[in-house]
């Protein structure tokens, strides 16, 4: 049967993006016979109107069954005052956790056509592919105890950095997986020097680290990581961190590159019954409502983010290389939405006028 899809455009300039990857989707059906299997669905403020909760349960149920799930964006100033159990990133937050989506995959992915809008030199950031596997349902964020307390006379605020083997085993596991299917070189990201969970990390990444013996593994202090990520990112291809550090050094990573417009990510959990993560593929911005609606969006963060899903869900590596050209290619030309535009006055081109500049060069592939 074929692989398939489950699409939650989502809110603001979600449906916008997601318009043009739905284009893309079905010129892989006509032009290179790959069909998808595509549904459609509510998730965030839209399923709120509709049915009073951010995430219905059976578009829960969906997203456990398909083999992949495909994010726009949710939120807007229009549920800003709602309870904090109905907002729309109780939606998002609900599928993350309920696929247990431990591996958060953060490419950074510098265009030549784009190196001058790095915040880094150009030299330091052309060519630049590298990706960040960040550990997500983990660690500090949510380790116990936690809370603000009474001591003495003062408030102490309290959080825990917990993690357990398994849980670094199996993101370590992810990001072997994805070194083999890249560069085969890995670094690891920890504080071993001053923390107890680092010290365990290193081990732990180590231990796996024998499960994939063609994998050249390093391992970094975060903090001398961030320095280094600035210094000379192209040192490295796949970085595995924990939560917090992961959080940081992520957000570090996709400024090297430019715009938030240009930025896919991937959360995968355990293997299912066919072998494929459970997965959710998304772009890193959200629903922008400044520019909603009004044709500005650029949806290339979308597009690389089915990129990723024919690359990390459906074995199709060499066509997410066709798609990835073909935006490199529409970017050389000159092509740019109102986000990626510099001072001088060059014309943006709409969504759609991009999503058309890249339907074409798939065309001449
Ligand atoms: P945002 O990412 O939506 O926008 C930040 C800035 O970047 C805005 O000026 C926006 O116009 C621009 N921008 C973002 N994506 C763009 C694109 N594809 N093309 C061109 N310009 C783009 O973040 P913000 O403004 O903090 O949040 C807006 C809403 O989105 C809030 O309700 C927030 O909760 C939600 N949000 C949702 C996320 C998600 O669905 N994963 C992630 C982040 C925020
Ligand atoms: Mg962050």
């Amino acid at each position: 049967s074929n692989p398939s899809l489950l699409i939650l455009p989502g809110d603001g300039i979600g449906p916008e993006v997601m318009a043009e990857v739905r284009r893309i989707i079905d010129w892989y059906g006509t032009a290179r016979g790959m069909v998808f299997d595509v549904s459609e669905d509510l998730v965030g403020g839209c399923a709120y109107d509709k049915h009073g909760t951010p995430l219905h349960d059976d578009t829960m149920a969906k997203a456990q069954e398909v083999d992949a799930v495909l994010l726009g964006a949710v939120g807007g100033p229009k549920y800003d005052a709602l309870d904090f159990s109905v907002k729309p990133e109780r939606g998002l937050l609900r599928l993350r956790k309920e696929m247990d989506l431990f591996a958060n995959l953060r490419p950074a992915q510098c265009f030549d056509a784009l190196a001058d809008f790095s915040s880094l030199k150009k030299d330091v950031v052309a060519g630049l592919d590298i990706m960040i596997v960040r550990e997500l349902t983990s660690g500090i964020y949510f380790g116990e105890p936690r809370g603000i307390i009474e001591e003495g006379n003062e408030r102490v605020g309290i959080n825990t950095q917990r993690y357990t083997e398994s849980e670094i085993d199996r993101v370590a596991r992810s990001a072997f997986e994805l070194a083999m299917k890249r560069n085969k070189k890995l670094c690891s990201m920890e504080k071993a020097n001053v923390m107890e969970s680092g010290i365990l990390w290193r081990e732990v990444v180590t231990e796996v680290g024998k499960d994939y013996p063609e994998v050249e593994l390093s391992h970094m202090y975060a903090d001398a990581g961030a320095m280094q990520l600035t210094r000379w990112p192209k040192q490295f291809d796949v970085i595995v961190t924990d939560n917090l550090f992961g959080d940081m050094l992520s957000d570090l990573a996709a400024m090297l590159t430019g715009s938030l417009g240009m930025l896919p990510s991937a959360s995968l959990g355990a293997p299912m019954a066919n072998g494929r993560p459970k997965a959710l593929y998304e772009p890193v911005h959200g629903s922008a409502p400044d520019i909603a609606g009004q044709g500005k969006a650029n949806p290339i963060a979308c597009i690389l983010s089915f990129a990723m899903a024919l690359r990390y869900s459906f074995d199709q590596g060499a066509e997410a290389d066709r798609l990835e050209k073909a935006v490199e290619a529409v970017l050389a030309d000159g092509k740019r939405t109102a986000d990626l535009l510099g001072e001088e006055g060059v014309q943006p081109v709409t969504t759609s006028e991009m999503g058309t500049a890249i339907l074409e060069k798939l065309d001449a592939s």
